[in-house]
């Protein structure tokens, strides 16, 4: 539902061969920077918190389609990523039999077992939902491919994203608000678009640095006793033309279409268009945005409560989208669970983990916001080359700033 002009697709186990991704419908003449590619595939393996397969890994993706010479040609965009980790893994992931019957890994140690089989579903992972309805005895059938290592080749698709509404001027940026108990103060001030852009030294993507620390602290601390954290980030567009998206049907509102495409990012569960919890707590007339007229603007808005939309449409102001993400579901002191085999109480496995993605998190939302505002952008300004975009698009803009005229 989130995508109506472009079409993407992802495949590829997390310790499999390789990451594949297609991206079709964006204009023919769109100049790509792989280095850029590779710059945001970077981001999101960086982050206080993160586990060792982040140190084994070095993504870069190969481009195997859909440009030449540096620009995109109208044809679907593909590309490789691969997983380095995948030399340890050949006999375990071989798509081919290996007339194996495997042994169930017996716990916090994988063994030197031929499939490394898994039979203690972790609560709050794919686990065991997915086991029994894909009917699979050895949950890795799972959770190789619930797991976020999938995000690669997002942040590859929305980074192609960006660079095509980069044409249009559209920028987008992301930075972490929270990590645990870790947060800025309830009162504090939205954090500008520039601030975020800037925010890429800080190892959890926060532009203050007080709560920075507060929040590698926090990271040190779940990690010395054993657990894990969640928390919020927040993306943010800038220079987004009033009129993506609509209000004439449930399915073109683009804040539906952001919900969905970040909710899809494995273990983010809210999502908040602009400040909605403080919203919900005030009467209207502090929650809504004046229009008011100043020498700049026939249509100026002093606050953005709304968060960049009204009626389903970007009216003008930044796209603000909060996102919370819960703690991660891999414990190394792990949680109660059931043997799928034996039916015995057992503790869940422990795999290899993250304490904390949250800065990773916000890079894959950048990337999943990029690719709906691309697509929202394709709908309403079409085009077969990005002179045919640019062209209809400016069209737009020097309509609207004679408006009503007719
Ligand atoms: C960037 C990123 C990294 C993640 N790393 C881990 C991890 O190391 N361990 C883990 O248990 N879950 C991790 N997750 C979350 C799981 O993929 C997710 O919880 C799981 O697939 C179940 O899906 P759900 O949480 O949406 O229900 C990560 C998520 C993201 C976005």
């Amino acid at each position: 539902m989130s995508l109506r002009t472009l079409r993407f697709l992802t495949a590829g186990e997390s310790h499999g061969p390789m990451l594949v991704g297609i991206l079709e419908g964006l204009p023919a003449g769109v100049p790509i920077d792989f280095a850029r590619v590779d710059a945001d595939l970077r981001r999101r393996m960086a982050g206080h918190g993160r586990g060792k397969r982040m140190k084994i890994e070095s993504d870069t993706a190969r481009f195997v389609g859909g440009i030449r010479l540096g620009e995109t040609l109208g044809s679907p965009v593909a590309w490789l990523i691969e997983n380095r980790d995948w030399v340890n893994w050949q006999q375990v992931m071989s798509v081919a039999p290996t007339g194996s019957g495997g042994v169930a890994e017996s716990g916090n140690t994988p063994g030197p077992v031929e499939t490394r089989r898994i039979t203690r579903p972790r609560p709050g992972h794919a686990d065991l939902a997915g086991g029994l309805k894909y009917d699979r005895a050895d949950l890795r059938d799972i959770l190789e491919r619930a797991s976020a290592r999938e995000t690669a080749s997002r942040v590859a698709a929305g980074a192609v994203a960006r660079q095509f509404l980069e044409c249009l001027g559209i920028r987008v940026a992301s930075h972490v608000t929270r990590i645990g108990p870790a947060a800025y103060a309830e009162s504090a001030d939205a954090v500008p678009f520039d601030a975020a852009v800037a925010v890429e030294e800080s190892p959890v993507r926060c532009v203050d640095t007080a709560v920075a620390k507060a929040m590698i602290d926090a990271i040190d601390e779940a990690h010395n006793e054993l657990e894990t954290l969640g928390g919020t980030f927040e993306v943010i567009a800038a220079e987004v033309p009033t009129g993506l998206g609509s209000h004439v049907q449930w399915d073109r509102r683009l804040e539906a279409r952001l919900g969905h495409a970040l909710l899809s990012i494995q273990a983010q569960k809210g999502v908040e268009i602009g400040p909605a919890a403080w919203c919900a707590t005030q009467p209207g007339s502090r929650a809504h945005d004046p229009i008011l007229s100043d020498e700049h603007d026939r249509f100026a808005r002093p606050s953005n409560h709304a968060g960049g939309t009204e009626g389903g449409m970007t009216c003008g102001s930044e796209l603000r989208l909060t996102v919370h993400m819960k703690p991660l579901a891999t414990l190394r002191q792990p949680l109660p669970s059931v043997d799928i085999e034996t039916g015995e109480a057992v503790d869940a496995v422990v795999q290899r983990s993250d304490v904390c993605a949250v800065p990773a998190a916000a890079v894959v939302g950048e990337a999943m916001v990029a690719l709906v505002l691309a697509d929202a952008c394709l709908e309403k300004f079409g085009g077969d080359s990005l002179r045919e975009t640019k062209r209809n698009y400016e069209g737009y803009l020097e309509q609207m700033a004679r408006y009503p005229e007719h």
